[in-house]
């Protein structure tokens, strides 16, 4: 493991909520969310619902978790955290675009080879009054 895929510390990763992050997908910057699972690990998936696939799970200040899952707050669609498996709601049986970490020590780590880790938090600017991103 390099500094350079290092997201974050395992302890700053919640168990009830999400820690969004910036990865690079060729040309394009993507946002992918980092949550824990019920044994203590770390898993990551893009930052998107698989319903309307430009609304985003953390909108930056964590996406909600009910039960195991992650909660879109559009329409209401769950996600097990374990899976990203849409297991109610709109978009049930679709599955968020998992993204590879690896925890390694304290730290949890990017090891999916198809992103680079660009930063924590988001890297791009959004019109908050239309949920949409402004260009790129
Ligand atoms: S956009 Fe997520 S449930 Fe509709």
């Amino acid at each position: 493991m390099d500094d350079e895929s290092r997201i974050a510390d395992l302890d700053a990763v919640p168990a009830d909520s999400t820690l969004l992050f910036t990865v690079r997908d060729g040309f394009d910057e993507r946002e992918a969310v980092l949550t824990r699972t019920d044994d203590g690990d770390a898993v990551a998936y893009e930052n998107y619902c698989q319903h309307w696939t430009d609304v985003r799970l953390d909108k930056g200040s964590g996406a909600a978790r009910r039960d195991g899952e992650l909660v879109c707050g559009k329409h209401g669609a769950l996600f097990a955290v374990d899976t990203g498996t849409c297991t109610h709601g709109p978009c049930e049986g679709a599955t968020l675009q998992s993204v590879e970490v690896t925890v390694d020590g304290d730290g949890v780590y990017l090891t999916d080879d198809d992103y680079e880790f660009v930063q924590t938090g988001s890297a791009m600017e959004y019109d908050l009054s239309s949920d949409r991103s402004l260009g790129f």
